[in-house]
């Protein structure tokens, strides 16, 4: 039996592959500093984890909920969408999802024809290229800012080319952005809508880290910025990043009407429906308020500077990040590129981080600072020991 091509080109998600390594040698008795991992290291909110352990007990209502989420959630996340993106949201333009990821997938499933193209800016998230190609899409990509920050020269220039344009009909942007902490300003996120107006394009806009920015003005959807800003914007996110709640594997997308209409009627036909305690628990949270939010925030906080101001003092260029949990760091010419330097780290130190060569940048790798201040400080300790070797 033979898979298709387009299935075959897909690599599987190098994140993860990298945390069970670290976890292989973790279980072989080593101490490793794991910073490659995309998840908080808190609990979920109390009130989220009573909400669905309520439902077990009872027993009640662990069944199917309509396909595009029960009706408490869909209206739930439309008040959420009002107070956090603006305007009126109804039911009607939310579905929710198994996560954000399915989100993401299910959007580009419905938007995407064969051989359509979608605009992705470095560094970028490595799930969006294969989101595309396994929607029949294929993903042309821009290199970044030195700033880390979205080169919209780059897309302006490209949609102004018709040649080099041809095929185009969305882009996939992110803020804060996974890997690099870098949140859009205003400014960025009008240009964006005003060249997508311009070309006709969409935008898919993933928002899992909205709530994690830290210092200065908030991440701004594309969708709040006008109301063609809305027309063309389907808003992703969910309950992983910003309520810690990733192993509930829940999320959403919010846009025009008849993009989710068709998403959850293609979930009717190939998922069933999210699953109900885990909507649950979601709705508990969304409508509770919960404290540990702001706790987690102002930890990730404490530690996005200590982390920021130790990779700086041991010689690796961090621009500084305004959001999400994770610092992008310049390797410079490192021999063999991202991928030696985090297979000899993890070796030779047994820190795992992440080789931005699966972002886009070969010359930076990615630590993640959902680790303890402890296991942080530890890990600037192993990194600056193995540069100094390396000098
Ligand atoms: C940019 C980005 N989007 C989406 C996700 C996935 O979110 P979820 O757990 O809801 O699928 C991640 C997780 O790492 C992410 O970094």
């Amino acid at each position: 039996m033979e898979v298709t091509p387009r299935s075959a080109a897909v690599g599987g998600s190098a994140t993860l592959a990298l945390a069970a390594r670290a976890k292989a040698l973790a279980s072989e008795g080593r101490d490793v500093v794991n910073m490659a991992v995309g998840e908080p290291d808190f609990p979920a909110p109390a009130v989220a984890r009573r909400a669905a352990a309520e439902l077990l007990e009872t027993g009640q209502d662990i069944r199917y909920t309509p396909a595009a989420g029960t009706p408490a959630l869909r209206k739930l996340l439309a008040e959420h969408m009002h107070a956090t993106r603006g305007g009126d949201w109804s039911s009607e333009e939310v579905v929710v999802t198994h996560s954000c990821k399915h989100a993401l997938s299910s959007t580009l499933s419905v938007l995407i024809r064969e051989g359509q193209r979608v605009v992705l800016f470095e560094p970028v998230w490595s799930s969006y290229e294969a989101g595309i190609q396994i929607a029949g899409g294929e993903a042309v990509r821009l290199p970044a800012r030195p700033d880390l920050g979205p080169n919209l020269e780059a897309f302006a220039a490209l949609l102004a080319d018709r040649r080099l344009s041809a095929g185009i009909v969305g882009v996939m942007v992110c803020s804060p952005s996974n890997p690099s902490g870098y949140v859009w300003s205003r400014e960025e996120t009008e240009t964006l809508v005003a060249l997508v107006e311009r070309h006709d394009l969409w935008i898919l806009s993933d928002e899992i880290y909205r709530g994690l920015v830290y210092e200065g003005e908030p991440a701004v959807s594309p969708a709040s910025i006008s109301d063609q800003g809305r027309a063309r914007t389907v808003v992703v996110d969910g309950a992983s990043k910003v309520f810690a709640m990733t192993g509930f594997r829940i999320g959403f997308a919010a846009g025009p009407k008849n993009v989710i209409d068709a998403i959850g009627r293609v979930q009717s036909e190939t998922t069933g429906c999210p699953n109900a305690l885990s909507q649950a628990a979601y709705a508990a949270a969304l409508a509770g308020d919960p404290p540990e939010v702001e706790a987690m925030v102002r930890e990730f906080d404490v530690r996005r500077r200590h982390l920021i101001a130790g990779l700086e003092a041991i010689g690796l260029p961090t621009p500084f990040p305004r959001g999400a949990f994770y610092a992008f760091s310049s390797i410079g010419e490192f021999p063999g590129g991202s991928a030696a330097f985090c297979e000899q780290l993890l070796e030779e130190e047994a820190v795992a981080i992440v080789p931005g060569k699966i972002f886009g940048m070969d010359a930076y790798v990615r630590f993640s600072y959902a680790a303890s201040m402890e296991r942080i400080d530890a890990a600037l300790e192993r990194v600056g020991r193995f540069l100094a070797q390396r000098v």
